[in-house]
């Protein structure tokens, strides 16, 4: 089973983001692709109650689980049936590089282009978005955008890191 994503420069700069814009405590709030929880654990701290997490990574969930968060094994929503007011993912972004392991392949590759599982995430997310609720998409300047510019997604935040800027996409149903 993969190891569990260790927070890295994109994780902290998500979870920067969250801290500056999670302000409503009531809202219901899904981090998918959980990891260490490094996002469930900021929009704990800023007063959020209704916390789930979700990871294609049993490890993840098994974490999750211990720090006390509802916690749920999916891929992407399969595996999820309720509705969300905000729902944040920190997806895998990167093209596939052949030369990479399988097991580190499921953290960083987003497909092909590396655009793939970021589209799928967009469009199954707005089917568990509550109305007036918001999806936060981290991914990078790498990642091939015309597809998903197609979902009209608003750019809240762009950080630069070595060769890349990531980017915070902001969308609603
Ligand atoms: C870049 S890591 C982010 C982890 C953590 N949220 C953070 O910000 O540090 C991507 C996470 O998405 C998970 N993941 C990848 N594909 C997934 C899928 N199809 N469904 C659910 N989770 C997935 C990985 O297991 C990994 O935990």
């Amino acid at each position: 089973m993969p190891e569990i994503y260790e927070p890295q420069e994109d994780s902290y700069f998500f979870s920067e983001f969250l801290k500056e814009n999670l302000n409503n405590k009531e809202a219901t709030f899904l981090d998918i692709g959980c990891g260490s929880c490094i996002l469930a654990d900021t929009a704990k701290e800023k007063g959020l109650k209704y916390i789930t997490c979700a990871d294609i990574n049993q490890n993840a969930v098994n974490l999750a689980r211990c720090k006390g968060y509802k916690s749920i094994n999916s891929d992407l929503f399969e595996d999820i049936d309720d509705k969300y007011d905000i729902i944040c993912f920190n997806s895998p972004y990167l093209p596939e590089d052949n030369r990479e392991p399988k097991e580190s392949k499921t953290i960083t590759t987003g497909g092909k282009k590396g655009d793939e599982i970021p589209l799928k995430f967009i469009k199954q997310a707005k089917e568990h978005l509550n109305a007036k609720g918001k999806i936060y998409l981290l991914i990078s300047s790498i990642t091939p955008m015309n597809s998903i510019s197609k979902h009209n997604p608003k750019i809240v935040a762009k950080k630069k890191i070595f060769f890349e800027e990531l980017l915070i996409l902001e969308l609603t149903r």
